[in-house]
C-alpha cells in the first residue's frame, strides 16, 4: 500500500526545489533597514533583500533567519504579503540567537532562508467571516493575515480580532492596535491575564471574550495561534459556540532546524510541521497524538 503522506512530501520537496533550486539551504543577506523595541523582549525589524526584492510569502509562513557563527531560528512573518518591497519580523529575546539578534540595528546584515511552510488558506477565508484569536507572540503571524484582509478588505466578511496578553506590557504593535480598534470595519476585542492601575479594559484568559461574540456559525473561519496551553481552551470554547471543526486553522510552533523537510526535528508523527505546518487545518491534525 501506497503511504500517501510520504508521496505528498516529496512531491512538495520536488515542486519547492524546482522553483528554487538555489534557496533550500543557502541564506540570502539580507539588510535591517528598521528596527524598533516594542517591549522587554521582543523587537520589531523590516528586513530588505538584495535589491528591495520581494519575499513572496503567505500569511502564516516563516524564514529561517542566521547569523553567522551563531545559528539559525525560525521566525514568522508578521508583515502582510500586500507590502512588497520588504517584509517584517518581531522577534522574543529568549536564546542565543535571538539574543545576538537583538544587538543589531539598522544597516546591518542577516541571512534569510524561505519563505517556508504552508501559510493560511486564503482562498478558504475569503467571502467569509473571519475570527482572529492571537495569544501572546501568537499575533505576530496573526497580523499578516490581519494586514492582508485590511488591504482587501472588500473580498471578506466581518473582521473580529481577539487578542490576549499576559500583561498591558506586553501587548505588541500598540499603534497599531489603535488603529484596529478605531477602525469601524473591525470588531477588537483585547484581554489581558495581568491588569495594572491604568488598564481599563478587559481581564481575563482569550475565551473570556468569546460570549460576547456572536458568529455566524457557517460563515466564520477561525484563524487560532498562540502558546500551546491556548489551543486546548480555545477549541473547547469554539466547540461550545459550535464553530464545526472544519472552519477552524491553526498554527504549530516545533523545534526546528532545516526547515525544509530533511532533519525531522520537528516531525509530530508522519507530518513535517516544517512543510505540512506550521499553520494546519484543524481536521487534519486533531486526531494527530501529541499535536495539540
Ligand atoms: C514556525 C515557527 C515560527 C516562529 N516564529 C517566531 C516569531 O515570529 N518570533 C519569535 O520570537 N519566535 C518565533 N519562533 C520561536 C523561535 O524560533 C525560537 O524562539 C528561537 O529558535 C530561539 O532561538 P535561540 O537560539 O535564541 O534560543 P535557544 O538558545 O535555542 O533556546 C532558548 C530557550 O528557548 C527554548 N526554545 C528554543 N526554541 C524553541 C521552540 N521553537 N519551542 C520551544 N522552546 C524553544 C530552548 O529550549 C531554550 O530554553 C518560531 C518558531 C517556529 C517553529
Ligand atoms: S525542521 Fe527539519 S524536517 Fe522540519
Amino acid at each position: 500500500m501506497v503511504d500517501t503522506t510520504l508521496v505528498r512530501k516529496a512531491m512538495s520537496e520536488l515542486a519547492y526545489q524546482d522553483q528554487n533550486p538555489m534557496e533550500l539551504y543557502y541564506p540570502e543577506i539580507a539588510e535591517i533597514t528598521k528596527v524598533n523595541q516594542f517591549t522587554e523582549l521582543e523587537k520589531w525589524y523590516e528586513i530588505t533583500l538584495p535589491n528591495g526584492r520581494d519575499l513572496g510569502h503567505q500569511p502564516g509562513q516563516f524564514v529561517q533567519v542566521s547569523l553567522f557563527g551563531v545559528g539559525e531560528a525560525p521566525i514568522s512573518i508578521t508583515s502582510s504579503p500586500t507590502k512588497k518591497s520588504a517584509f517584517e519580523l518581531c522577534v522574543r529575546n529568549v536564546g542565543m540567537l535571538t539574543d545576538k539578534l537583538h544587538l543589531l540595528d539598522v544597516g546591518s546584515n542577516l541571512g534569510i532562508r524561505g519563505p517556508f511552510g504552508k501559510g493560511f488558506n486564503i482562498d478558504a477565508f475569503r467571502g467569509k467571516d473571519v475570527l482572529i484569536v492571537g495569544g501572546g507572540i501568537g499575533i505576530v503571524p496573526l497580523r499578516s493575515l490581519i494586514n492582508y484582509i485590511i488591504d482587501n478588505r472588500q473580498e471578506f466578511g466581518r473582521l473580529i480580532i481577539c487578542y490576549g496578553a499576559k500583561s498591558p506590557k506586553e501587548l505588541l504593535f500598540a499603534d497599531e492596535l489603535k488603529l484596529w480598534e478605531s477602525d469601524p470595519e473591525i470588531e477588537y476585542h483585547v484581554t489581558v491575564d495581568n491588569i495594572i492601575p491604568e488598564w481599563k479594559g478587559h481581564v481575563g484568559v482569550i475565551t473570556t471574550l468569546f460570549p460576547n461574540i456572536e458568529l455566524d456559525l457557517e460563515n466564520t473561519i477561525a484563524a487560532v495561534v498562540g502558546p500551546p496551553i491556548m489551543y486546548k481552551f480555545v477549541l473547547m470554547a469554539l466547540k461550545t459556540k459550535q464553530l464545526p471543526d472544519e472552519n477552524i486553522y491553526l498554527s504549530l510552533e516545533r523545534r526546528m532546524k532545516c526547515g525544509v523537510g530533511k532533519c525531522g526535528h520537528c516531525q509530530i508523527n508522519q507530518s513535517y510541521v516544517c512543510q505540512e505546518g506550521p499553520v494546519y487545518h484543524y481536521p487534519d491534525i486533531k486526531n494527530l497524538p501529541e499535536a495539540i
